[in-house]
């Protein structure tokens, strides 16, 4: 195994030589320097700073594992690189440090994470082959890490589970502590192993003795495994979100190959002993092509962020990442702001993007706009007497992404190469369409409906000279977007 120094010096010399470079590197939105990048980890503030860790594979290619990458901000828009957090180098995790979480206690960063270990050799790695601990370490200024502590093993779960648990996520309630961790758990129906994704809950006094305190279930079946779990509370209750696997898909709902979503905890959690609980609902955080294992934490003013990876594992079937071939792959969505309103969890980007907001220019209906730059910020409004459609187009003929909604049914659509192998997403909206705002950055767009009751993010990669937008049955407006200001450490 090596050892932090050479990871170190090994990543930094891949960053130096290929990293921050490609035309689909975005302006606003946060990317690996360099490599692959996939769920958000350890979200939090702490004494003022934004701090986004990231599963991190700057060796993409190799089997090195994956480790945490680290961006902190004070502010959400200039950002500093701090380099690799956590490293593959003890026996627990040793074949990738997986995604967690982190919590703030008395002055102290707390993170977690799952060691994952994948023996060599003729394994299901259901049962067989693998191990899932549980490990954390702590910082008093959020860059200086401490020893790694490990908190379960394999030998701390409920025999009925598989070796795939994972993603701990902390939740306080009472002065007590609790460990979400995503599982996937045996169970056969008629004598076929099909397996059930559940939630596993561990308690603490103390952030660093856990007992199995209970689980969360869905009443039926959902799916064989439940990844990246979170549990926080918004509205008066306890919002239970997950990223499911193995659910069927349907003509409008479920139409990746994975999901994300939540669902409410079916009885408010009074504190004394967790037990079997269940997940009421599932409501798909987005409904577009790209967005999975989101991850939610409380800012210091009380605010409720999301932050997600804007893509799906497992995907490359469906459609391709063009950037490939740039030397990265992947990007996290913006951070978004979640309020309640009538039971839906409502997104919007984080207010702080809108400092990045310049030049303005209008949008009226039905004249194709040429857009002033690849990175804008467009409000548009519906006019409400018919079908509502925005056509976005790169210049390359029969290349566009459309977005059309009429009554409660809107579809997003992508024809020619713009769209790199995406073709359609439907979604039922919760009233007619009344407002849209996109962010549209070089080459992702994150399309937020009514107030962001309904979500569709997307990776798109135009190929022409500069993009055109044309809007029917509403009208809006737009801005150029600065770019995130960003020290590379
Ligand atoms: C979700 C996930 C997590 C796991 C991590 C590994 O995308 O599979 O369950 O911890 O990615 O990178």
């Amino acid at each position: 195994m090596k050892t932090r120094e050479e990871w170190e010096r090994e990543v930094k010399a891949a960053e130096q030589a290929r990293g921050w470079q490609g035309r689909y590197r975005m302006k606003y939105h946060l990317m690996p320097p360099v490599g692959w990048l996939n769920d958000p980890n350890g979200l939090c503030q702490f004494q003022g700073v934004y701090h986004v860790f990231f599963q991190y594979d700057p060796l993409y290619g190799t089997d090195s594992g994956k480790f945490w990458g680290h961006y902190t901000s004070k502010d959400l828009v200039s950002w500093n690189y701090e380099g690799l957090a956590l490293f593959p180098d003890r026996q627990e995790d040793r074949n990738g440090v997986y995604s967690g979480s982190a919590w703030i206690r008395d002055g102290e960063m707390h993170l977690f994470y799952t060691g994952n270990v994948k023996r060599k050799g003729d394994y299901d790695y259901i049962d067989r082959g693998r191990e899932s601990c549980q490990l954390g370490v702590t910082s008093r200024n959020g860059l200086r890490m401490s020893e790694k502590q490990k908190f379960l093993g394999m030998e701390d779960y409920p025999p009925e589970y598989t070796a795939h648990i994972r993603d701990p996520k902390i939740y306080e309630k009472d002065g007590r502590f609790y460990m979400a961790l995503g599982g996937r758990k045996r169970w056969e129906q008629e004598g076929t192993r099909l397996d059930r994704g559940a939630i596993l809950v561990y308690e603490s006094a103390d952030l660093e003795t856990w007992k199995l305190a209970g689980e969360i279930e869905s009443r039926e079946r959902f799916g064989y495994m439940w990844e990246c779990p979170d549990l926080f509370d918004l509205g008066g209750r306890t919002v239970v979100s997950f990223s499911p696997q193995g659910v069927p898909g349907e003509a409008r709902r479920f139409q990746n190959v994975y999901q994300s979503g939540y669902g409410f905890l079916s009885a408010p959690f009074e504190g004394r002993g967790w037990g079997t609980r269940t997940v009421d609902g599932f409501r798909e955080w987005d409904m577009g092509f790209d967005f999975y294992a989101p991850q939610s934490f409380q800012g210091e003013d009380g605010r409720r962020l999301l932050l997600a990876w804007a893509s799906v594992p497992d995907s490359e079937k469906e459609y391709g990442n063009p950037t490939v071939e740039e030397g990265w792959i992947h990007c996290l969505t913006v951070l978004r702001e979640i309020r309640e309103r009538n039971g839906i969890l409502c997104q919007e980007p984080a207010g702080e993007l809108k400092t990045l907001r310049k030049g303005e220019f209008s949008l009226p209906e039905k004249e194709a706009v040429k857009l002033p730059s690849d990175a804008v910020d467009i409000e548009l409004s519906a006019a409400g007497n018919g079908p509502f459609r925005v056509m976005l187009e790169d210049g390359v003929s029969g290349s566009a992404m459309v977005l059309e909604a009429e009554g409660t049914q809107a579809r997003l659509a992508f024809s020619g190469s713009l769209g790199a192998g995406r073709k359609e997403r439907l979604a039922v909206l919760d009233r007619e369409i009344e407002d849209v705002r996109i962010l549209l950055d070089v080459s992702i767009a994150e399309i937020y409906i009514n107030g962001g009751e309904t979500v569709f993010t997307t990776r798109l990669y135009p190929q022409g000279e500069g993009m055109t937008l044309r809007t029917e049955g509403g009208e809006g407006r737009g801005w150029e977007m600065g770019g995130f200001q960003m020290r590379k450490g």
